[in-house]
This record gives C-alpha cells, structure tokens and sequence, in this order.
C-alpha cells in the first residue's frame, strides 16, 4: 500500500514538472563533452581578462536568447536567406559581446566538434561571467539544441524596455513564464556592465512630462550621469557606481538611495505600494538571499521553452544555421 501510494506520488509530482524541466539534465555531456566546463570557464576568463565587460556582455545574450522563442540560440543568427536577424529588433540595437560568443564556440569545436550548442554554451558562460566576477555558482542544465529560424517580431514583442513601467515589465515575464521574484532577482545582473545615455538621459528633465526630472531619481547621482552624458547619447555609463564590475548586491543598495540607472531599475523599488519592494529590501540586507534567488531564477530563464531531442540543430557556427553557409565565419564586431 504505502509503496503503491509512493509511486502514485512520484507520477503525480512528474506530472506537474514543466516538460522543460524533465528535459534539461545537469550530466548531459557527461560522455560526450566531460570538459565543457573547464573549457567555457577558461575561455570566459580569457575574454574578461582583456575586456572587464565580458561577462556583463555574455549574460545580457543569453537573457535576450532565452526571451525570444525560448533558450534556443537565435538572437546570435545574422541576416541570411530567410533570416530576419532579431539583432534588428530594437531591443537588440547594439548589444555587444558577439564575438566573445565566436571565441568560445571555436574553444568548443576544438575539444568536443560538433555536440554542443549554442544555447546552452550561453547558459553555461552566464554561470561563469557572474561568478568569475563575484557572484554565485549553480549547476547549469543541458541539453538544448539551436534553433534554425530568428524571429525578429517576437524581438520586437518580447523584449524588455528601459522606459517600461513595472506593470509591463511583470507582463514580459509572466508571458515567458517568470514571476515576480525572478524579476528583482535577474534584475540584480545589473549590478556590472554599463548602459548607454540614451536609455536613461529622459529621467534628466520633463520626466514623463511633468516638467521635472524624474523625483525617484537620485539629484546628487543625477549631476553626475548629466555630467558624464554630457559627451553624448551613447556613452556608456556603469549601472552599478559603488562597484561597476563586480557582481554583487549594491544593485539594491543603490536602488533603496535612488541610484538605479535605468527608469526600469528604479521602479522597482519606487513605484509605490508595488510588491518589489520588499524582495529589493531582503536582497539589500542579505547578499546570500539575493545569491540564493538569482541562482533558482537564471535556472527558471534557462528553462524557458528549450529545443530537446532532434528539434533543431547544434550549429557548427553561432551566426547561421547548418545548412545555409553563405558569408564568412562568426560575426563582424559592434
Ligand atoms: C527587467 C528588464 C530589463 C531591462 C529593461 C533591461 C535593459 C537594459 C538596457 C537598456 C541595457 C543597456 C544596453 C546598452 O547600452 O546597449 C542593459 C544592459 C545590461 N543588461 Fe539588462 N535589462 C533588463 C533585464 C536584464 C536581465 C534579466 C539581465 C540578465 C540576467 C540583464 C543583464 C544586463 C547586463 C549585464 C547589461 C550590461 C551589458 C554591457 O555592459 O554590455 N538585464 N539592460
Ligand atoms: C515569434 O514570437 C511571437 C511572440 O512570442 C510568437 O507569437 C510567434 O509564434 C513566433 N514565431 C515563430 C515563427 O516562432
Ligand atoms: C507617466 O504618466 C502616465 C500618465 O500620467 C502614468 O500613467 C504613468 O504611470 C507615468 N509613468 C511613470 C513612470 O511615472
């Protein structure tokens, strides 16, 4: 009885296992590719040893990747007979870092031709951009395969803006499956790499039309991003201004003093009476809850609706599907 009741138990919980989640497996290249780890790492540390933005630049990849048709590798296909690039789509305009992409990739080939995919070779590079430069560690899940279509309107629909209000913003997440938490703690990515002027410059003056700036808006931090923006609308700025480059949970300390960069960081905890605020709070007291939540949520977006089995394709170049090898090798620097 008790053992029929356990079994019963066991098919119950399976069943309410999301098939993403039956599907990525942590020991998926345990034959075929055992040192994808130890190579990804290495490779991701070469590349943040020459540009401290690397890892900043490869999670922001991975994070559009996964919000467009799934974890699936195509925001990294460029133009081609039948691809309309989702590197077009707004939300995209000169995102960085796709070459670091092309590096890693060939480290890959070199050590396991042909058996791992894009996808997850993000998945996998997010882990160690986060943790190379501070933060925590996770096993990252396997298994997905590379998708042999873009889809630029799903671009253009799914992406987050800077100027979305937190109303919208849960919309994004809810529609790929991510809640509330997952919100504030992927949004703690900010706490390394940089932002262009143009995404914030508008919470300068008439803010939303009220004629003032942006009041959640930090006027001592404000003096100085229009002191740094004043070279142009795309200088860079660092989202975090305690420690620009390492992952950490100043995110929410800045936030709780008005120092988040962009409209959308800030909301977060200034949009009033919103449910973020008090996960902003808990992440700003205890770094380990914050590490603990990002950790569960870059699995639950690495999890969003991945290729498996014999859908799709493992692309022998990030930048183009298999059968169509018109043009050069990896792509050409932003
Ligand atoms: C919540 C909605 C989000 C919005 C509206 C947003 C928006 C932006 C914008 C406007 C930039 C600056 C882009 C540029 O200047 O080219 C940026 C950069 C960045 N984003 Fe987000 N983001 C969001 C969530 C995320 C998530 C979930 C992650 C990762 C888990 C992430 C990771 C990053 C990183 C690391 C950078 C810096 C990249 C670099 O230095 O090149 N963002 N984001
Ligand atoms: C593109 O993305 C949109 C929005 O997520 C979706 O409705 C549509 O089915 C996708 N198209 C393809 C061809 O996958
Ligand atoms: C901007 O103003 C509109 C209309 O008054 C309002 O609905 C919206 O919430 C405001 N946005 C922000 C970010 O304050």
């Amino acid at each position: 009885m008790a053992s029929a009741n356990a079994v019963a138990f066991f098919f119950f919980v399976a069943l309410l296992l999301p098939a993403s989640l039956a599907q990525l497996s942590e020991n998926f290249y345990d034959k075929t590719c055992p040192t994808l780890p130890n190579i990804v790492r290495a490779a991701v540390k070469k590349a943040i040893d020459s540009d401290v933005r690397a890892g900043a630049k490869l999670i922001r990849l991975h994070f559009h990747d996964c919000f467009v048709n799934g974890c699936d590798g195509s925001v990294l296909l460029v133009d081609a007979p039948g691809i309309i690039s989702e590197l077009n789509s707004p939300g995209n305009e000169g995102i960085q870092g796709l070459e670091i992409v092309d590096a890693i990739k060939a480290d890959v080939e070199r050590g396991c031709p042909g058996v791992v995919s894009c996808a997850d070779i993000l998945a996998q590079a997010s882990k160690d951009s986060v943790n190379l430069q501070g933060g925590p560690s996770w096993r990252v899940l396997h298994g997905r395969r590379d998708s042999r279509i873009a889809n630029k309107t799903g671009a253009d629909a799914n992406l987050a803006s800077p100027f979305e209000t937190l109303v919208q913003l849960k919309a994004k997440f809810a529609a790929v499956g991510l809640g509330t938490t997952d919100l504030v703690a992927l949004s703690g990515a900010h706490t390394f790499g940089r932002s262009r002027c143009r995404f914030f410059s508008h919470r300068f003056s008439n803010f939303n039309n009220t004629g003032s700036p942006d009041p959640s808006l930090n006027p001592s931090y404000r003096q100085v991003l229009e002191g740094v923006c004043s070279a142009g609308p795309d200088t860079r700025a660092n989202f975090d201004p305690t420690t620009p480059d390492v992952f950490d949970k100043n995110y929410y300390t800045n936030l709780k003093v008005g120092k988040g960069l962009l409209q959308s960081d800030q909301e977060l905890f200034s949009t009033p009476g919103a449910d973020t605020i008090a996960i902003v709070d808990s992440f700003a007291d205890r770094e380990g809850t914050f590490f603990k939540e990002f950790r569960q949520s870059m699995i639950n977006m690495g999890n969003i609706k991945p290729l498996t089995g014999s859908s799709g394709e493992i692309r022998r170049n990030c930048a183009r599907v298999n059968a169509a090898r018109i043009g050069g090798e990896g792509h050409d620097v932003m």
